[in-house]
C-alpha cells in the first residue's frame, strides 16, 4: 500500500487506516480482524479510551502479546476527552473534558490497556465547549516530554477551534479526524455551494477542508464505508438516494474489477488534501477488498459523478 507523511510529523503511514471503534471482544476474532489489516499493509491504527468503554484497547493489546515486534510497525493512534454518562456515577451526564487532569488520566488508562509504554498520535476526540488552551497545552508539553505521546491532533475540531489551540500548544497538530464519506460531504458541499441559498444540507465546517491543507493537518476520514449504508446497514437517508448511489458504485466497482468498498474508499483518496480514510470494517474479506482501493484512480468525471449520486442532486 502507498504511504503518505502525517501532517507537519515524521511519521510516515498507510493512505488507508484501520479503527479500532468495532472490534470484537472475542480475541480470536480480533486477532482475524487485526492480521487482514495488517496483511493489507495498513500501518496506522485508530483507537479511543472510549471504544467499548477501554475493552477495545484491552484486546487489541493481544497482538503484541503473540507478536511484540509489531510495536515497531503500527502507528498507534487514540483519543481522548470523550465522558460516557454513569462514569463516574450513575447521575453523572457525558460530557467532554479537556482538562490537563483529564488528558493525563486518559493517556495513562488507554497506555496501560494498550499494554504500550507511548502512542504515536494523541487525538482530542471531540470540541470542549468548556476548554482551557493552556491546560491542553501543558498536558501535551508533559506527555511529550516524558516521551508517552509523540505526536498530537484533534477530531470534529473547527479552524476556529483548532486557531485557539494553537495559540497555546507547543506541538504541532497533525492531524484533524472529520466524518466524509460518500454519503456525508458537508465538508466539500460548503465549497461547490459556496455563497448560493440552495445548499442542500446545512454545513457549518467553516472551510475545515482547505484550513487543514493549508496549515499541514492531515484530515482523517471517519466512516468513508458510510457505516455500510449502501451495503444494506441501517440508514435514515431517503430509498432512492441510497439506491442511486449504490448502483453507480456498484457499476464502476465492477467495471474496474474491485468492490463497491473499494470504490468508496477510492472515492475519499481521490481528494487532493490527501486525506487518510479510516476504515471500521472487522470482516477479514471486506478488509483486503476494500484496501485494493489503492489500485483505483478514479477521473475528476468519474469522482463528480459520485459525489452528485451520494448528494442525490446536480452541482450548481
Ligand atoms: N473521531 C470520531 O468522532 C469518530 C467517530 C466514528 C468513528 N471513528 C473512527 O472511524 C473508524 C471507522 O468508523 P466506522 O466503523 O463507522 O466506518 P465505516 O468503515 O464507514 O463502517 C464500517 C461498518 O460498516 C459495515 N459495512 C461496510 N461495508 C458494508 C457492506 N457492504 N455491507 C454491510 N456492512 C458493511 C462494517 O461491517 P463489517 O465489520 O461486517 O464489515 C462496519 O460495521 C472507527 O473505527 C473509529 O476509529 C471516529
Amino acid at each position: 500500500m502507498k504511504k503518505v507523511s502525517m501532517g507537519a510529523s515524521d511519521l510516515t503511514v498507510s493512505r488507508i487506516a484501520w479503527g479500532c471503534m468495532r472490534l470484537s471482544q472475542d480475541r480470536q476474532q480480533a486477532l482475524r480482524s487485526i492480521h487482514a489489516a495488517l496483511d493489507a499493509g495498513i500501518t496506522l491504527v485508530d483507537h479511543a479510551d472510549v471504544y467499548q468503554r477501554g475493552q477495545a484497547e484491552a484486546t487489541f493489546s493481544a497482538v503484541w502479546t503473540e507478536a511484540p515486534h509489531l510495536r515497531q510497525q503500527i502507528v498507534l493512534q487514540s483519543k481522548c476527552g470523550i465522558r460516557s454518562a454513569g462514569d463516574p456515577g450513575p447521575d453523572t451526564p457525558a460530557r467532554y473534558d479537556h482538562s490537563y487532569r483529564h488528558i493525563l488520566d486518559a493517556v495513562e488508562g488507554s497506555l496501560r490497556r494498550l499494554k504500550t509504554e507511548y502512542l504515536d498520535i494523541l487525538l482530542l476526540h471531540r470540541p470542549d465547549a468548556l476548554v482551557e488552551p493552556e491546560e491542553v497545552a501543558r498536558a501535551f508539553a508533559e506527555l511529550h516530554a516524558a516521551g508517552k505521546v509523540r505526536w498530537f491532533g484533534v477530531s470534529n475540531h473547527t479552524p476556529g477551534q483548532i486557531r485557539l489551540l494553537r495559540r497555546w500548544v507547543e506541538q504541532p497538530l497533525i492531524a484533524n479526524q472529520l466524518q466524509l464519506s460518500l454519503l456525508h460531504t458537508n465538508m466539500i458541499d460548503e465549497g461547490i455551494w459556496m455563497n448560493r441559498n440552495d445548499l442542500p444540507a446545512p454545513s457549518r465546517g467553516e472551510g475545515t477542508l482547505d484550513f487543514c491543507r493549508l496549515h499541514d493537518i492531515t484530515v482523517q476520514a471517519w466512516s468513508p464505508l458510510a457505516g455500510g449504508q449502501l451495503g444494506g446497514r441501517p440508514s435514515s437517508m431517503p430509498n432512492a438516494l441510497l439506491q442511486g448511489a449504490a448502483t453507480l458504485v456498484a457499476e464502476m466497482a465492477a467495471d474496474k474489477g474491485v468492490s463497491p468498498e473499494a470504490i468508496l474508499i477510492a472515492w475519499v483518496l481521490r481528494h487532493p488534501a490527501g486525506t487518510v480514510p479510516i476504515i471500521g470494517t472487522m470482516n477479514p474479506q471486506r478488509i483486503a477488498a476494500t484496501c485494493r482501493a489503492d489500485e483505483v484512480e478514479l477521473t475528476r468525471e468519474e469522482w463528480y459523478r459520485l459525489y452528485e449520486a451520494g448528494r442525490g442532486v446536480r452541482v450548481p
